[in-house]
């Protein structure tokens, strides 16, 4: 056969004449990788916490992969006092609506965030008209007007109340915070009472960060003893889990879901992720009024994480998700805080502008070592648990 004979033939055969071309099989769609939410269906709920972009339909992408990923959503500033009541008597519940609304659509278990907290929220609330402190009444009319309004309004549709956020110090006693120092320490009891009166069927948690010191883990557990002696309505206590690549040890994360568990309550981590960056501090924690002067060795990987970083961080979730499966009948859920690296709070605290890590899923809302790591350990995809060695 002539040499274009051959040609026509090869081609031919590959079926590139015009013609005879044979159907092109339509691409298929990328494969979309396994969910978090599946491969742990039968253990815990996996959340993740949003910023409005995400359900305000700003951010399509970070919607796509939450729909994929992920069977619980929280709120990351939208419910937050600042936000929803930002004046005497003004509410404003626009983004909050189109959160709860997008939870509902997607069958996801719907968290509030936060209801009592000494952050975020306005000084008119704890100030008359002078800027003088208000008294105990007028601060406890405010707060039960407010968490009546707020909790009221999503009945039945918010499934889980933050009611109290960061109550305590380090050293487990009560923060002095404008709620504490205006109505005293029954202030916590009192926003619970409120909150089931809005919402019976709502459940109701405490939550904090550095729970994992023994100090501060004694401390929640006296908080929530004392609540329960006073017969007041708290489901659960919310472990934030703002971690590092050092902190907590295995030991010191066990013994804190266990100690919470022993108080007959629900246990979640509520905010979870891993900073891979150089500490700016030596304490641990999520203290948002503390901060760091930027300095170059504080953001060592501003382009890309090295592979040695990538899998150290692989190794680290693997290891605390050993410790959630472990604890499969007492955790109730695992929330990450933010869907991917991009839009993480660590980007910018302590130290603002770098270029953080702590999450499963990349910049490109591509899923990291991490994310096998944590999907090796889960029981739906033939995961073990701590006894038999799995992790640490
Ligand atoms: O809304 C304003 C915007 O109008 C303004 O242009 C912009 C520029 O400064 O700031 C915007 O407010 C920011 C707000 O997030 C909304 O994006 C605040 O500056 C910023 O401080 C605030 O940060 C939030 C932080 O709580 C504040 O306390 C983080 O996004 C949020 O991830 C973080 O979440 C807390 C949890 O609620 C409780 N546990 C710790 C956790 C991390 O700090």
């Amino acid at each position: 056969m002539t040499a274009r004979g051959l040609a026509t033939a090869g081609l031919a055969a590959l079926g590139l004449l015009g013609g005879c071309a044979p159907r092109r099989t339509p691409a298929a769609a990328p494969l979309s990788p396994p969910a978090l939410k599946d491969a742990f269906r039968n253990t815990f709920l996996v959340g993740a916490a949003l910023n409005s972009r995400v359900f305000s339909g700003a951010d399509t992408a970070d919607a796509r992969l939450v729909e994929q990923q992920f069977n619980s959503i929280s709120p990351e500033n939208v419910l937050k006092w600042e936000s929803v009541h930002p004046r005497p008597g003004a509410y404003d519940f626009g983004p909050a609506d189109r959160y709860v609304a997008f939870g509902e659509q997607h069958g996801m278990f719907v968290i509030g965030h936060t209801l009592v907290w000494h952050n975020q929220t306005p000084r008119w609330v704890f100030e008359d008209a002078d800027g003088k402190p208000v008294s105990r009444d007028t601060l406890i009319a405010r707060m039960r007007d407010h968490i009546l309004t707020v909790v009221g309004r999503y009945r039945g549709r918010v499934r889980g109340w933050d009611v109290v956020n960061e109550a305590l110090n380090d050293d487990g006693s009560m923060r002095r915070t404008p709620w504490d120092t205006i109505v005293g320490d029954d202030y916590v009891a009192l926003a619970f009472r409120f909150a089931h009166e809005a919402d019976p069927g709502a459940e109701l948690y405490y939550n904090d960060y550095s729970v994992e010191n023994a100090a501060k883990r004694q401390g929640v557990v006296a908080l929530i003893r004392r609540l329960q002696a006073e017969g007041v309505p708290v489901t659960g206590v919310g472990i934030q889990g703002h971690y590092r690549l050092d902190w907590p040890s295995p030991e010191q994360l066990d013994t804190t879901i266990a100690a919470f568990a022993a108080l007959g309550v629900k246990v979640m981590i509520t905010e979870l992720d891993v900073d891979v960056l150089p500490s700016a501090f030596r304490q641990t924690g999520a203290d948002v009024a503390l901060h760091a002067a930027a300095r170059p060795e504080l953001n060592p990987w501003p382009a890309a994480l090295p592979d040695s970083m990538q899998q150290a961080l692989a190794r680290r979730y693997a290891t605390l998700f050993g410790v959630f499966v472990e604890h499969a009948g007492e955790i109730s859920r695992v929330t990450f805080w933010g869907v991917t690296d991009a839009g993480s709070w660590k980007n910018n605290w302590p130290v603002p502008g770098r270029t953080n890590y702590p999450l499963l899923f990349d910049r490109q809302g591509r899923p990291k070592p991490a994310f096998d790591a944590v999907l090796r350990v889960a029981p739906q995809r033939g995961g073990s648990s701590r006894r038999q060695g799995s992790h640490g």
